[in-house]
């Protein structure tokens, strides 16, 4: 049964009709599955419920789906605390839940890809309960245990150390003391993590997110203390991240992939070119490494994106063109930048770009950004529909242990991970229980079903560019040309492609703007392909209203 699914679902092409890769032209989508769709009403998402909601991913134009951890676990970091790689925690449903999930998925054109949590496991996952049994036990090396701590602190807060009185040691654990650092330095570790890629890879999963695989290695040293300006003090990440042997896992690692044409995506948290680089290791390791670029924009700024989307360019300049020329001859660079908005662990773009009074319109500029940048895009659930956080009010509702720990500072993650949005029904049309975080009161005006009908909804701006970028080739491979590099207030690309081009122009501010191109090389007059409150008819003058946005295709003069 297993053969016949991994055989029936290898059949999705590895590249596209162009000959590249087919994970450079596909726009992913981030399912956080507790909250997508609760197909057996317990107030929990399922993996059957994303299964029903497959017709509406395809409709959109979705080629993947990268589905958060869903095997077993006790939830305490809600499944980035594995406790078994090789199934389905029963919340979620189980592997035949997931074949019929992955079968259905292959029939529409969707690929799924699985959160590979490898820095760690959960404190009840065999492995660990074996290694604290005793330190003779044959897991006791697959965790790194320590006589002493030292000055390294979790990324939850807290020291980074737990002492294990039965065994008289200290175990590291970067994340939450339920979440184990693995010692990737034990070949037996490798071998056992490779392994679960494999079994993964012959169920016919396309590619892996690696989550936080900065922290595979460790040098056991102090980390370095700063002190701040205002004279407070602060430990410095430098051993406990990007260490040496790092790489060299990455490395094997896609070797394994490529067997399988499968993507490697990383978390890799890089804040410049170099170090963005080192993660394309020459096209010998992550074909997708996030740089978290605009996570790090808090605020619309047309120079920061500018200079962001800067960074992940120049990372292209300076590495090989991958060899097989397009159709008009214009190749694919191995740095292939991956672009999004937002994630389960950051505030929804929504909220971190609204102003309050012009959301939608806002959420419309930025998904022009999203899917009009050459790269692969990665919406998160929810965010085509311009939805928006629910955070916490009280600390004894959040859910999310470093919500409590650090409340009020620190509301924690629930606010951005809350039920999708299905329709204006009880509870969202999410599940007929009571949903396991509360939905957000705008889900009466902001939810699939509404917004489908809506001609001018955020649902339906996203399937129109989504259209746009499939039927475009210059929004898919075209060159990226940064242009107006200093205007304040509109961020302008172009996308060049053989002797067309297309232009986008998008207002980052609350007043209208207008606009003129200096683009000798092309004809003035241009075609509207896709605008929102903004129009042209030539290159001399583009008109935005207040974050309007105006998408035209350009064709180069004839000589
Ligand atoms: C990054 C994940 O995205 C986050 O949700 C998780 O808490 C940590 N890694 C630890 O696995």
């Amino acid at each position: 049964m297993l053969l016949l699914t991994a055989t029936a679902l290898a059949q999705l092409p590895p590249t596209d009709a162009a000959g590249h890769p087919w994970w450079q032209h596909a726009v992913f989508y981030e399912i956080y599955p507790r909250s997508f769709a609760d197909s057996n009403h317990d107030g929990v998402g399922d993996l059957n419920g994303i299964t029903a909601h497959l017709d509406y991913l395809q409709q959109l134009g979705i080629d993947a789906i990268w589905i958060t951890p869903c095997y077993p676990s006790p939830q305490v970091d809600f499944g980035y605390d594995v406790s078994d790689y090789r199934n389905i925690d029963p919340q979620y449903g189980t592997l035949a839940d997931f074949d019929h999930l992955a079968a259905e998925a292959k029939k529409r054109g969707i690929r799924i890809i699985m959160d590979y949590v490898l820095n760690h496991t959960s404190d009840q996952h065999p492995w660990f309960l074996d290694s604290r049994s005793s330190r003779a036990a044959a897991h006791r090396d697959w965790y790194v245990w320590r006589d002493q701590p030292n000055n390294w602190q979790s990324l939850f807060g807290g020291p980074a150390w737990e002492f294990d009185h039965k065994t008289g040691q200290f175990y590291l654990h970067q994340f939450y003391v339920q979440q184990p650092d693995l010692n990737w330095s034990n070949p037996a570790v490798k071998q056992a993590m490779f392994d679960v890629t494999r079994f993964w890879y012959e169920r016919g999963v396309a590619g892996f997110r690696l989550d936080a695989v900065d922290r595979l290695f460790e040098t056991y040293r102090d980390n370095p203390v700063k002190t701040n300006a205002d004279g407070s003090k602060e430990i410095e990440d430098v051993y406990t991240r990007e260490q040496p042997g790092e790489h060299e896992v990455l490395r094997e690692l896609r070797q394994l992939s490529d067997q399988y044409h499968a993507v490697l995506i990383g978390e890799t948290w890089t804040d410049d070119t170099a170090g963005l680089l080192k993660y394309y290791g020459n096209g010998k390791e992550l074909q997708l490494p996030m740089d978290f670029n605009f996570a790090t924009v808090n605020k619309l700024s047309a120079a920061e994106f500018r200079k962001q989307i800067g960074l992940v360019e120049s990372a292209c300049d300076q590495t090989v063109w991958l060899g097989s020329p397009t159709r008009v001859g214009q190749p694919s660079c191995i740095a292939w930048p991956v672009f999004l908005l937002s994630n389960h662990d950051m505030q929804r773009g929504y909220n971190r770009y609204g102003d309050g009074k012009h959301n939608d319109q806002i959420a419309r500029m930025m998904a022009a950004l999203l899917l009009t940048l050459r790269g692969t895009p990665l919406l998160y659930y929810g965010e085509e529909i311009g939805m928006e956080n629910n955070d916490p009010t009280r600390v004894e509702d959040v859910k999310d242990p470093v919500g409590r720990r650090e409340w009020p500072r620190n509301k924690g993650r629930d606010g951005e991970r809350t039920p999708m949005q299905w329709n204006s029904g009880a509870n969202a049309g999410f599940s007929e229980a009571q949903p396991w975080l509360p939905v957000p009161p705008s889900y009466q005006s902001h939810n699939v079903a509404l917004e489908e009908k809506a001609a001018n909804s955020v649902l339906a701006f996203y399937q129109q560019l989504l259209k746009l970028r499939r039927e475009t080739p210059a929004l898919i491979e075209g060159n990226y040309v940064a242009l107006n590099t200093t205007d304040p207030n509109v961020l302008s690309f172009a996308r060049e492609y053989g002797n067309r081009a297309v232009l986008v122009a998008l207002n980052m501010s609350s007043a209208p703007q207008s606009v003129a191109y200096p683009l000798a090389a092309y004809s003035p007059r241009m075609k509207t392909l896709l605008s929102a409150e903004g129009r042209g008819q030539s290159l001399r003058r583009v008109e935005l209203q207040p974050f309007g946005v105006f998408i035209a295709e350009l064709a180069k003069k004839k000589n």
